[in-house]
C-alpha cells in the first residue's frame, strides 16, 4: 500500500529550517521561519509563562482529560483578549493545537456547513493556507494584495477582486501583521472591504497569529474587532505561539461568531470536529495563557515583556530601512519601516534570494521574505550591504 505514495513538496518555510542548521558557515544569518529571536539569538521562554509553569507544577493534582473544546476559562480569557466583552451569547469556541490547527478546523467547518463555498486567500498570503484548502479539495479564489513597487497594499486590486465574492464564500484575511508582506490595511481601509464583504454576503474568516506584534495588542485586534461587530457570522482562528512564545506547546483557538440561537449547535459541530480530528485539544500551553491571563501581576508582566518584543522589532525595521537608504543610495525600501509585524517582503528575485543565501550565507524565504526578529545591531548592516550587492 505505502508503495503508491507520492513524494510531497517540501514545506517552503520549514526547509529552510534544515538547511539553515546544515550551513558550516558562523557568519550566517537566519530570517526564514517565523520565530522571535532577541539579540543574542535566543528564542526565550517569556517570564511570565517560566512563572505560570512553576506554579503549575506546584498545583496541578492531576492530568486527567480536559473538556472537548478546551478548559471553559482559556477560552473565555482568549475571546476577552481577542474581542473584548459582549460576545459570550455569540461565541462558539475551541481550542486547537496552535494557530494552524485552528485554520484547518475552521475550513472543515465551512467545508461541512457549505461544501461549495470558496475560500479566498490574498495572494500573497501564508502558504499554509492554501495547501491546507487544497488538501480539503476545496474550491478557493486569489485577491490581489501586494503592491511589490511601492511595498504597499494594492488597495485597488484588492477592492476589484473581492467585488467577485459570492454569497455565503469565506474571505480569510489577515487580522494584523500580514504574512509574508508586513503590509496592512489600515482601518478605514478595513471599513471600505467590510462594506463590500457585507454588501456580498460574505463569511469573514479571519487569521490573527501576531497580535501585539504590529502596533500593540489592542491596536492589532481593532480589525478583528471590526469584523466582529458588524458581521452576523465570523470565524476567528488565534494563535499564542508568538504573543505568549509557546510555539511548540500548540496553543490556539478557534471562535465562530454566530447568533445567540445557534450557538449551541454551532459548538457542537466545534466539539465534533475536534473529537474527529485529535479528540481533546492540548491542555499545557493553553493552560499557561490563562493563569497568566487570569492573574493581574503576570498579564502585567507579559504584556511589558511582548510590549519589548514589539518595540524591538520596530527598532530593527527603522535601523534596515535606514541602512537599506545608506547601502543602496535609493529610498525603494523605505517600506521595511512602514511594514508591521515579523516579516516584510523585500521585492527580491528568486535568484537574488538564492545568491544572497549561497554567496553571503543569508536565508529568507524564496519570495524574499524576511523575519525581522532573526536580525539584530550587528547584522542589519551586514545584510543591507549584501542586498545592495545582489542588485548592483
Ligand atoms: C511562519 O510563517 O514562518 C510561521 O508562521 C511558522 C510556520 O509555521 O510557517
Amino acid at each position: 500500500m505505502l508503495e503508491a505514495l507520492n513524494p510531497q513538496p517540501q514545506d517552503k518555510i520549514l526547509q529552510l529550517i534544515a538547511l539553515f542548521r546544515d550551513d558550516p558557515r558562523q557568519a550566517k544569518i537566519d530570517l526564514g521561519v517565523g520565530v522571535y529571536k532577541d539579540a543574542t539569538g535566543l528564542t526565550p521562554v517569556m517570564r511570565a509563562v517560566k512563572a505560570a509553569e512553576k506554579k503549575l507544577w506546584e498545583t496541578e493534582t492531576t492530568k486527567t482529560y480536559t473538556a472537548l473544546a478546551g478548559e471553559p476559562a482559556y477560552n473565555a480569557a482568549m475571546v476577552q483578549m481577542i474581542l473584548g466583552s459582549g460576545y459570550a451569547d455569540r461565541a462558539a469556541s475551541v481550542a486547537t493545537p496552535g494557530g494552524t490547527g485552528a485554520i484547518r478546523q475552521a475550513l472543515e467547518l465551512i467545508r461541512m456547513a457549505s461544501p461549495a463555498a470558496k475560500v479566498w486567500m490574498s495572494n500573497p498570503t501564508w502558504p499554509n493556507h492554501p495547501s491546507i484548502v487544497k488538501y480539503l479539495g476545496m474550491p478557493s479564489a486569489e485577491y490581489r494584495y501586494f503592491d511589490s513597487a511601492s511595498g504597499g497594499v494594492d488597495f485597488a486590486g484588492l477592492m476589484a477582486d473581492l467585488d467577485g465574492v459570492a454569497a455565503g464564500d469565506a474571505v480569510l484575511l489577515h487580522g494584523c501583521c500580514h504574512n509574508p508582506t508586513g503590509a496592512n490595511l489600515d482601518l478605514a481601509q478595513w471599513a471600505q472591504v467590510l462594506d463590500l464583504l457585507a454588501a456580498r454576503g460574505a463569511i469573514p474568516f479571519v487569521d490573527l497569529a501576531y497580535q501585539g506584534f504590529g502596533d500593540g495588542l489592542e491596536e492589532d485586534a481593532a480589525a478583528t474587532r471590526m469584523v466582529a461587530a458588524r458581521f452576523p457570522e465570523v470565524l476567528i482562528a488565534a494563535s499564542c505561539s508568538k504573543n505568549f512564545g509557546v510555539y511548540r506547546e500548540r496553543t490556539g483557538i478557534l471562535i465562530a461568531l454566530t447568533s445567540p440561537d445557534r450557538k449551541a449547535v454551532v459548538q457542537g459541530n466545534l466539539n465534533y470536529l475536534n473529537r474527529q480530528n485529535y479528540s481533546f485539544p492540548p491542555d499545557h500551553g493553553a493552560r499557561l495563557v490563562t493563569m497568566i491571563l487570569e492573574d493581574a501581576a503576570l498579564t502585567a508582566d507579559w504584556k511589558a515583556e511582548l510590549e519589548d518584543v514589539r518595540l524591538n522589532m520596530l527598532s530593527l525595521r527603522q535601523q534596515l530601512a535606514d541602512e537599506l537608504r545608506r547601502a543602496t543610495n535609493s529610498d525603494r525600501f523605505d517600506f521595511v519601516a512602514r511594514h508591521r509585524g515579523m516579516f516584510s517582503r523585500l521585492g527580491l528575485t528568486e535568484a537574488q534570494v538564492a545568491t544572497l543565501r549561497e554567496v553571503h550565507g543569508i536565508y529568507m524565504v524564496g519570495d524574499s521574505r524576511i523575519n525581522i526578529a532573526g536580525l539584530n545591531a550587528k547584522t542589519v548592516p551586514i545584510l543591507a550591504a549584501a542586498i545592495a550587492q545582489v542588485l548592483a
